[in-house]
């Protein structure tokens, strides 16, 4: 029977590892190192499975079932891993980070500074007709920072959000659940968000305030 469980194990690792390899290539870099971790313990797992399976089919149980706990440690490890990835790095649950992924990625106009209020999140909507774009503004002076408006958490509006001061660093906290994010990086300081929020280049160019997603951000 144990050697039907591992068989199907190994089958069943070759479409989990599609699956991963897709996801992979869509991560940003600091989910895309741990995600490499991953794939090598992963596969290192696998290795040590289908030795168990020969040892086993040779008739040397002892020898297999050797094989197949230590393939079962590195598959716990690697599980922890995957598990930040998918928790704590948000790989693919990022509601911010999905949202992202269909802005544009050149200068997005959001029209004059000076029509922004000072100190206070609005909602501005880019005018690029395929791809709309939900941003949170908020301008300080002659400077602003825009977000991504969907919350990384489950997609709360951050423009109805509150600005608040956490460790002397101006922040914006969720309206839904008060996830706490730093304006200035989008580091996320308070849960429930585990992700941080996707902050945008900004740039003024007479007189007019523009922002860009950056290329690819570290998470
Ligand atoms: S949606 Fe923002 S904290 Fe939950």
């Amino acid at each position: 029977e144990a050697d039907i469980l591992i068989a199907t194990g190994i089958a069943a690792a070759v479409p989990t590892a599609l699956a991963g390899a897709a996801d992979w290539s869509e991560g940003e870099i600091g989910q895309q190192r741990v995600g490499a971790v991953h794939a090598v313990l992963n596969s290192a797992a696998l290795v040590l499975y289908a030795g168990s399976l020969v040892a086993r089919a040779r008739g040397s149980r002892a020898r297999g079932r050797g094989l197949a706990y230590a393939a079962l440690g590195l598959a716990s490890s690697s599980a922890g891993i995957g598990g930040h990835l998918a928790y704590h790095q948000a790989a693919g649950a990022s509601h911010a980070a999905t949202a992202a992924r269909t802005l544009s990625h050149d200068w997005i106009d959001l029209g004059p500074l000076d029509d922004l209020p000072d100190g206070r999140p609005v909602l501005r909507v880019s005018d690029d007709s395929d791809r709309p774009a939900s941003l949170c503004v908020i301008r300080r002076g002659d400077q602003a920072h825009v977000l991504v408006d969907s919350c990384s958490h489950l997609g709360g509006p951050l423009h109805q959000g509150k600005l608040t001061d956490v460790g002397g660093k101006q922040c914006l906290v969720c309206p839904w659940h008060g996830g706490t994010f730093v304006l200035a990086d989008g580091h996320a300081v308070r849960g429930p968000a585990v992700a941080s929020a996707t902050v945008l280049q900004t740039r003024v160019a007479g007189g007019r305030l523009q922002a860009k997603v950056p290329e690819r951000h570290d998470v």
